[in-house]
């Protein structure tokens, strides 16, 4: 759902949903820098920032990505897709260096949805890593996080769902429910 005017980081974090179906309409420049930037402004440990990128927008690499995941309809038909990868070579504390690129893979999401895009993360194409580190000439210490595929959302209701807060949240000690 697009957002627009003075929307509150709580409204595009709750209207925010994996997009899964684009429009042809390219991404323009000036967005994918705002939404890289987002990324970029993560938090990360000791603001080791050790994220790397790779923007894709030619429709033959498209294609060829679109081969290594089960999800090749979703990837095969955005308009753009970001690697996030994990620089190795700059890790300080692994789980810390891989938390600050979820954190940098949600900023991109949210900004997204905020310039009235939509984007999926994707995972289970980390399954056949091997196959993206060769289409992307990758050197050996990219190690790949997710891809996100984004574009401009083919218009339809999008809904999700979420355990209650009672159920993961404990209020003081582990086992006393929290009542909102
Ligand atoms: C680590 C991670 C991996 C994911 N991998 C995939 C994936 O491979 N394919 C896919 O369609 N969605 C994937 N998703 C999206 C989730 O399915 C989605 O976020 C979840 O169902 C909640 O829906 P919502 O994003 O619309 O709120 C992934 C999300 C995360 C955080």
């Amino acid at each position: 759902m697009p957002v627009t005017g003075e929307t509150k980081v709580i409204d595009t974090i709750l209207n925010r949903r994996s997009v899964r179906e684009f429009t042809d309409k390219p991404v323009s420049k000036e967005d994918i820098n705002t939404i890289l930037s987002a990324g970029h402004w993560a938090p990360s440990g000791l603001n080791n920032q050790p994220w790397r990128f790779i923007v894709i927008r030619n429709r033959e690499t498209i294609h060829k990505l679109s081969e290594c995941t089960h999800y090749s309809g979703i990837v095969a038909g955005a308009p753009l897709l970001i690697a996030a990868f994990l620089d190795t070579e700059h890790t300080y504390n692994r789980t810390k260096d891989v938390q600050a690129i979820g954190a940098a893979i949600q900023n991109m999401l949210l900004s997204s949805c905020e310039l009235g895009l939509g984007g999926v993360w994707l995972g289970e194409i980390l399954n056949q890593s091997e196959k993206v580190y060769s289409i992307l000439d990758c050197s050996s210490k990219l190690e790949l996080m997710a891809v996100l595929a984004i574009g401009e959302p083919v218009p339809k209701e999008r809904t999700s769902t979420r355990k209650p807060l009672s159920e993961i949240v404990f209020d003081e000690k582990y086992g006393q429910k929290w009542e909102e």
